[in-house]
């Protein structure tokens, strides 16, 4: 017996497996109930009295080295890939944690959504400009404050070169090129020389409209930006249209749409007027359609812009304009299920 167990030592100690099953096959051979080393424990009541401390050592310590031995093999498989659970196919895979859209591109896409149902198309224009199209062509007086270094950023000295301060620039490098009927709208990012504070930054994003055809009066851009309010902020939306001013539409207005916080009564947010700004807009003034060689005696046409931090803050109540460009995770996960 004493001689059995040592050769099984022996042999137990060099064994090797090169893959799962081969290990499988060496545990029935050795460990399992009809394995040869079971057998050897029941044996083991044969063994004379005298004999059986020594015998029950040995016997332990053949089991034991059995056991550890397989034991390290099967790690060793493990760590090299080669375990049942790595290859087992039907095991879900690691979740993958989705991004989310950034709220003012879940804004910008919903405005586009809007006008596209009334036929507006969509262009877009650079960000870095010359004089002409973003203040020349629309009419901006050469003195006109909005030329000033207070709010334009001028690049390298010249002041022909420009980061545009609004996207009408856009409204004039198409009107350049493209025969009416244009039915437009024109997104982008748009930079002001502003001192960055909750409610001011030095860039932020526009989307401006353009419909230039045959006999398009007031009353058509009256009726477009009533139905974009009531898509955009629902069914019980009211509008109201304020004279305005700008330099490339006469005449102009200011639009505002009762206050969607808190349904008109009045609250903070509308500074308890009920209602709250949200564009600018106006018919195009016919020196702009000339300018861009557009024929001002056979077409009119009306533009509209707003700010889409504006409408994003009307939406979803962001109380700091900081947020949309500090990238915090925080804050971007909470428009998840906006979209
Ligand atoms: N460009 C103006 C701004 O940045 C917004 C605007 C007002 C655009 C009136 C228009 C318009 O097309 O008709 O403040």
């Amino acid at each position: 017996m004493k001689n059995k167990i040592n050769q099984l030592l022996e042999e137990v100690k060099n064994i090797t497996a090169s893959n799962l099953d081969d290990l499988e096959a060496l545990r029935i051979k050795y460990l399992s109930k009809k394995g040869q080393i079971s057998e050897l424990f029941n044996d083991f009541r044969n063994v004379a009295n005298e004999e059986k401390r020594e015998v029950g050592q040995l016997l332990n310590e053949l089991k034991n080295a059995a056991q550890d031995k397989l034991n390290d093999l099967k790690e060793s498989f493990i760590n090299s890939g080669e375990s049942d659970q790595k290859n087992d196919l039907t095991r879900s895979s690691d979740p993958i944690k989705l991004g989310t859209r950034h709220p003012l591109s879940l804004v910008k896409h919903e405005i586009i959504e809007i006008f596209s149902r009334i036929g507006f198309t969509i262009a877009e224009g650079p960000e870095i400009e010359d004089d002409w199209h973003v203040f020349g062509a629309l009419n901006f007086p050469p003195e006109h404050p909005a030329r000033d270094m207070q709010d334009t950023f001028f690049i390298e000295q010249n002041p022909d070169v420009l980061l545009r301060t609004h996207t009408s620039s856009v409204q004039s490098r198409i009107m350049a090129h493209k025969k009416p009927p244009i039915r437009m709208l024109f997104p982008g990012r748009v930079y002001r020389n502003e001192a960055i504070s909750y409610r001011a930054h030095c860039f932020f994003h526009q989307v401006e409209g353009l419909y230039i055809d045959k006999n398009v009066s007031f009353a058509d851009l009256k009726q477009a930006l009533m139905y974009f309010a009531k898509e955009m902020f629902g069914e019980n939306t009211e509008i109201r249209l304020r004279p305005s001013y700008f330099p490339f539409t006469e005449p102009s207005a200011e639009m505002d749409i009762s206050c969607n916080i808190c349904g008109g009564k009045g609250c903070p947010f509308c500074k308890h007027t009920g209602w709250v700004e949200i564009l600018g807009c106006g018919m195009v003034d016919p020196n702009v359609l000339e300018n861009c060689g557009i024929d001002s005696k056979v077409y009119s046409g009306y533009a509209f812009g707003m700010g889409v931090e504006r409408i994003t803050n009307l939406k979803f109540q962001v109380k700091d304009l900081r947020l949309f460009s500090e990238n915090d995770v925080r804050f971007l996960q909470q428009f998840e299920s906006a979209h």
